[in-house]
């Protein structure tokens, strides 16, 4: 078997559920910001890492990603513990890559330099749009004037390595305005740039509003339109559209997520957050109280059977430029099932939704605006 096939680094996860505000389209588990949230979330922060210490001796993370929520709410004295304790539990030698995520509204000098010299080297502003009427229409508590100063205080800061996220298909922004919004970020030279197109979660305040006939989403075909010309703008930047929604310059892409989604093991801390281990995958309760009162973590844990973890690499390697090649899978999971995926993906093929080339299948530009359809079909 070839080790490098079958091995991919560890990554890290800490979950930081904390945020000045909801905006009305987010379901990613947060509550508002308190300093007692704060320290009750570290104490247990702390007592999770020291418990998983224990778990995953062999744990050598590659990668660390602090997502949320909004990291950058955390005060400088709860950096500097964090990664005192990731220190003490973990061999951080191997770590190539620590990103944090960042709000606009939330990002001082001083929080950038503290985590360049504690050895953050990539940052993820949610930028979401350039257009103030959008920022207030999505319920974002920070201006586009900011956006920018934000992005000059990284850049200022020597971080090379950053990408902002942004909304497509908003409702009521046409072509010409989510062109200015792609633009205007293209124009400030990020190295990384999320496209999500807006989508309606459950639990999320717009649920509500489309239940009560006051929110539509965008036509299928116009969201299409929205995300044809993200790709295309960003083409013409030189930006690679390496998964479904990520566009990086060569080099930038996201290594922690790329180990995710090629199936690699990663350890999530925090209310909220998920871990990967083997077949094993556990998510802890999104809930702060629970999290913060019981000696270890409420959490759902569940075991994939070999099939289920072959289904998932095949899913979400195929929506990535890398592909998936099917003698990976073989290798890795020894499956007979194998060739019934082959099958699926030999007719999906015929309809122009994946392409093989060379053992290594991925989705079509077409398959791109229809991937939870080609997921469906292999899961059937
Ligand atoms: C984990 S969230 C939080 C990041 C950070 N707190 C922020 O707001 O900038 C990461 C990204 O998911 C995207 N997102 C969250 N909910 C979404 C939704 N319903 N539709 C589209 N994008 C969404 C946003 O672009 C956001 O920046
Ligand atoms: S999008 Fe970001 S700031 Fe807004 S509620 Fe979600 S996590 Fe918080």
């Amino acid at each position: 078997m070839n080790a490098a096939i079958l091995h991919n680094p560890d990554g890290l996860y800490v979950h930081v559920p904390f945020c000045d505000g909801k905006c009305p389209y987010c379901a990613f588990y947060s509550v508002p910001f308190t300093p007692d949230g704060e320290a009750d979330w570290l104490r247990a922060v702390l007592a999770e890492l020291a418990c998983e210490r224990a778990e995953w001796p062999e744990l050598s993370p590659a990668t660390i990603y602090f997502g949320g929520g909004t990291p950058s709410l955390l005060s400088g004295d709860v950096w500097l513990r964090l990664s005192e304790a990731l220190h003490a539990a973990f061999d951080l030698a191997a770590v190539t890559e620590w990103t944090v995520e960042a709000n606009p509204g939330s990002l001082t000098t001083e929080r950038l330099a503290l985590w360049k010299g504690l050895g953050v080297n990539r940052i993820s502003l949610g930028a979401q749009s350039f257009d103030d009427g959008v920022l207030r229409r999505l319920g974002r508590r920070h201006t586009v004037a900011q956006v920018c100063a934000a992005v000059e205080a990284i850049g200022a800061a020597g971080f090379e390595n950053w990408g902002l996220d942004l909304i497509a298909c908003v409702p009521g922004v046409g072509p010409a305005r989510w062109a200015a919004t792609l633009d205007a970020a293209l124009a400030l030279r990020p190295r990384h740039i999320s496209v999500y197109a807006l989508t309606v979660e459950e639990g999320a305040q717009l649920a509500k509003e489309r239940a009560a006939g006051r929110f539509a989403l965008l036509s299928d075909g116009r969201q299409l339109a929205r995300l044809a010309l993200a790709e295309k703008r960003m083409g013409e930047a030189g930006f690679a559209r390496y998964e479904i929604s990520n566009y990086a310059l060569p080099g930038f892409e996201c290594r922690h997520n790329l180990a995710v989604w090629r199936g690699g093991d990663y350890l999530g801390m925090g209310p909220a957050a998920a871990s990967h281990r083997g077949g094993r995958r556990w998510t802890n309760h999104a809930d702060l109280c629970a999290y913060v009162s019981a000696p270890l973590p409420p959490r759902e844990s569940e075991i994939s059977s070999v099939e289920g973890q072959a289904l998932d690499r095949l899913i979400f390697g195929l929506r990535t430029a890398e592909g998936v090649g099917m003698s990976e899978l073989e290798m890795r999971y020894e499956l007979p099932t194998l060739s019934r995926w082959r099958c699926t993906l030999e007719q999906l093929a015929k309809v122009g939704v994946v392409v093989e080339a060379n053992g290594v299948w991925r989705l079509t530009r077409r398959g791109r605006e229809v991937a939870d359809g080609v997921a469906v079909e292999l899961m059937g």
